[in-house]
């Protein structure tokens, strides 16, 4: 698997378990990470298609609703602990190619949610 590859399913499950969070809480950070992960998942589109990005958005979104139950407290834990994961990823994946810098900052937003 390559890191488009990796970064296209990645996405995808951001994007699905962004979309749980925020119809759990209704908060306008989370409905606006939720649009960014959309925007990143589409980016990768442009690069690969894979038949489990929707698999993989869907299950997402389903932990997304089992994780929220915890509380936003533990919720936001995991959001942080997530972002710090696509974090470094790019960093570790993506450090020549400064095409991805946008997502990046996107991500780095997400933390402060
Ligand atoms: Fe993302
Ligand atoms: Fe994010």
């Amino acid at each position: 698997m390559d890191r488009y590859y990796l970064a296209l399913l990645g996405e995808a499950g951001a994007a699905g378990i962004a979309k749980a969070f925020y119809v759990r809480f209704k908060l306008q950070s989370l409905e606006t990470a939720y649009k960014q992960e959309l925007t990143h998942w589409r980016y990768f589109r442009g690069f690969r298609r894979s038949r489990l990005e929707m698999p993989v958005y869907y299950t997402l979104f389903a932990a997304g609703i089992l994780i929220s139950l915890l509380g936003l407290n533990v919720t936001k834990r995991v959001i942080r602990r997530l972002e710090t994961g696509a974090i470094n990823f790019y960093l570790q994946n993506f450090r020549d190619d400064k095409s991805v810098e946008w997502i990046l900052e996107d991500e780095r937003h997400h933390m402060q949610v």
